[in-house]
């Protein structure tokens, strides 16, 4: 099993029809230090190897949670991935939690424009309030949190807006997994 410092949890439950993640994951596989778990490639019977996926996550600095948004959260199978891998005394409880002082980053895209995420748009309310579960399993977890990357209207956006978003995201992700060789520490939550 190869480790990496920096791991990429990608779930998309139609890739196929995906012109914004696919090319997200696309952007971290093309980043050395980078690895990549595809969930429903791996995973495709929601059969999560819980051990495995907590050996690769022993090994990271930083965990980034890449997918689109889907009902106001996670696919259904990156929720079965917190489920199974995040146990309770080895992710969060009593004690040295595996995951304390590893990054936790959210890659995400949603369908609506930023205008729908406000009062009175069609969501109701801020963006940020849908985050509130995100960031709380990163605190239980002792993990810090930084500010997601998100792509809002994903699903209207043009091959250069997408293009230009990958590239930021591969630019940060190239930035972080720098941090993390070079130091061999956790990284600082800049790059
Ligand atoms: C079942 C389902 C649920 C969705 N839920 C949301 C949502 O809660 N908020 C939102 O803005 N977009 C929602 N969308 C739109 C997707 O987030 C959007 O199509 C996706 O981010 C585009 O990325 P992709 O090109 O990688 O598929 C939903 C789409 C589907 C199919």
């Amino acid at each position: 099993m190869t480790t990496a410092p920096i791991l990429v949890i990608y779930a998309h439950p139609a890739p196929q029809r995906s012109p914004a993640n696919r090319r997200l994951a696309a952007a971290a596989r093309a980043t050395p230090g980078v690895q990549v778990q595809d969930l429903y490639e791996l995973y495709p019977d929601f059969d999560i190897d819980g051990e495995r996926e907590r050996a690769l996550l022993s090994a990271a600095h930083l965990v980034v949670f890449l997918h689109p948004f889907r009902w106001y959260g996670m696919p259904s199978l990156m929720k079965e991935w917190m489920e199974q891998v995040l146990q309770p005394g080895w992710a969060y409880g009593k004690g040295e939690c595996a995951l304390r002082g590893k990054g936790y980053w959210l890659v995400t895209t949603t369908g609506s424009g930023p205008d729908a995420y406000r009062p009175g748009g069609l969501h109701g309310r801020p963006f940020a309030d849908f985050l509130a579960p995100f960031e709380q399993t990163a605190a239980l977890c002792g993990m810090d949190w930084i500010e997601p990357l998100v792509l809002h209207g994903a699903a209207r956006a043009d091959e250069a807006t997408i293009e230009a978003h990958a590239a930021e995201f591969r630019r940060r992700l190239a930035g972080y997994a720098g941090l993390a060789l070079a130091a061999s520490t956790p990284y600082t939550g800049e790059a």
